[in-house]
């Protein structure tokens, strides 16, 4: 494994003898693998530890095997957060031109698949191998598998007992993630460390997971599964609305796709969704649209849905096969109503083991914007997912690993 060194004989020594670095970054993902590489190329002495046998699994595993590493259209908006201006000054430091540049300097080759998300055309192992490059030039030691046991401050610096012995350092990165997908080296560490400092948490939940539906409730709709449409969603967050335009797909335990995994990220338990069914049809012209109209409710929705989720919604009300000439004015008014923002309340998330992301994480009030170190604890920093900045869908997660790990790299 390239950069997987074994341990200097020069450093092995007793405790007051340890090896010293000017930084040690704990998480060989997307966010440490970066800011050890440019703060390599900064000429500090970098040693870079993750406890996992395979580098950047997450890199490896997104965007099926292609890694969506940024989107075009970055902006802080596209990001939850306790402080939503948090991320600013790291984004307008290192977007995604900057990363681009990587890949371009690295000679892979990326494509515009869908509203600004960039993939690899070939493999998400080929930007891993990029970051292990930057790494071997920036003359980064790299241990890994070597889990970190301890860490202790001491002034100046912290030390830290590691899998092949105690190290001390100027700076300390924690850039651990969050904890979805545990099956694949996920941890709490970074909480814990951050608790072991005394740093406020904003309390962990899985984010960019599937959300999961009381079967009895669900029944109606089972048989849809396959069924998808573009739609219009909200959700309650907080005092505000949030709206998503994403494909919604119905599964046989519920609703899924991009939508439903956009809107889990805000979704509140014991809140339902509303998702407009009705798209371009305005009140007015569904009305309207009783006029001499010979169709059956269920045929005149089919002319705006797809033909099987019309006939289970009309279902519902008893009235498919009614005439639409026959309704009153008053009925599809409260028809349209129901289904312009159709109510559908999750029972749960299916949970990490399923979650794209974790959301909440070390508290930003306590970090500075433009270093990512703990303002009382000169010299910690925390980088990437383990922070409370969580992506939307689509490349936003990747590009907040490489923005706030160059602005933390530009501190070191
Ligand atoms: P990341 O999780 O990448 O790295 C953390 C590292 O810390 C790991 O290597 C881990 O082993 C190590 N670690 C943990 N505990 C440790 C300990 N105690 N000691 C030492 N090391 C420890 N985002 C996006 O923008 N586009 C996409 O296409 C996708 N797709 C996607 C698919 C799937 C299935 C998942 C699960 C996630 C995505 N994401 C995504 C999200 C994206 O993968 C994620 O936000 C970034 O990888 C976060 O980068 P970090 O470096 O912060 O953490």
């Amino acid at each position: 494994m390239p950069g997987s060194l074994a341990f200097p004989t020069t450093f092995r020594s007793s405790a007051s003898h340890q090896p010293r670095f000017d930084a040690v970054i704990i998480g060989a993902g997307a966010a440490g693998l970066l800011c050890a590489a440019l703060a390599g190329h900064r000429g500090r002495r970098v040693l870079l530890l993750d406890h996992w046998p395979k580098v950047a699994e997450k890199i490896r595993i997104s965007g099926g095997g292609r890694c969506n590493f940024t989107n075009l259209h970055t902006r802080p908006e596209n990001f939850l957060s306790g402080n939503p201006h948090f991320c600013k000054s790291a984004l307008s430091r290192y977007g995604p031109q900057d990363i681009i540049a990587l890949l371009r300097k690295h000679r892979i080759g990326f494509h515009e698949k869908h509203k600004g998300q960039l993939f690899c055309d070939d493999s998400a192992e080929q930007l891993i191998t990029a970051l292990l490059e930057e790494c071997a030039a920036g003359q980064v030691t790299h241990w890994q598998p070597c889990a970190v046991e301890a860490v202790e401050a001491a002034a100046p610096g912290f030390r830290v007992r590691t899998a092949k012995g105690w190290v001390s350092t100027d700076a300390l990165v924690v850039a651990t993630g969050g904890l979805s997908i545990p099956q694949i080296g996920a941890s709490p560490f970074g909480y814990q460390l951050a608790e072991q400092f005394g740093l406020p948490i904003v309390p962990p939940r899985p984010a960019l997971v599937p959300l999961a539906f009381d079967p009895a409730l669900w029944a109606p709709f089972a048989d849809l599964s396959g069924v998808s449409l573009e739609v219009d969603i909200q959700t309650d967050y907080e005092h505000r609305t949030v709206n998503f335009r994403e494909d919604l797909l119905f599964t046989h335990r519920g609703l899924s796709g991009p939508a439903i995994l956009q809107s889990s990220s805000y979704w509140q338990a014991g809140k339902p969704l509303r998702i407009n069914l009705m798209g371009e049809v305005s009140e007015a012209a569904w009305i309207q649209s009783k006029q001499g109209n010979r169709r059956t409710l269920a045929g005149e929705l089919s002319q705006h849905l797809p033909q099987r989720l019309a006939h289970a919604l009309c279902a519902q009300t008893g009235d498919a096969d009614r005439r639409m000439a026959d309704f009153s004015d008053k009925a599809l008014r409260t028809l349209w109503q129901h289904w312009h923002a159709w109510p559908v309340l999750p029972s749960g998330t299916l949970g990490w083991r399923k979650a794209e992301v974790t959301a909440g994480g070390i508290d930003t009030r306590a970090l500075s914007s433009s270093t990512l170190m703990a303002m009382d604890v000169p010299g910690l920093h925390f980088i990437g997912e383990v922070v409370d900045v969580t992506g939307w869908l689509g490349g936003y997660n990747f590009q907040w690993a490489w923005s706030s790990a160059a602005a933390c790299a530009q501190a070191l």
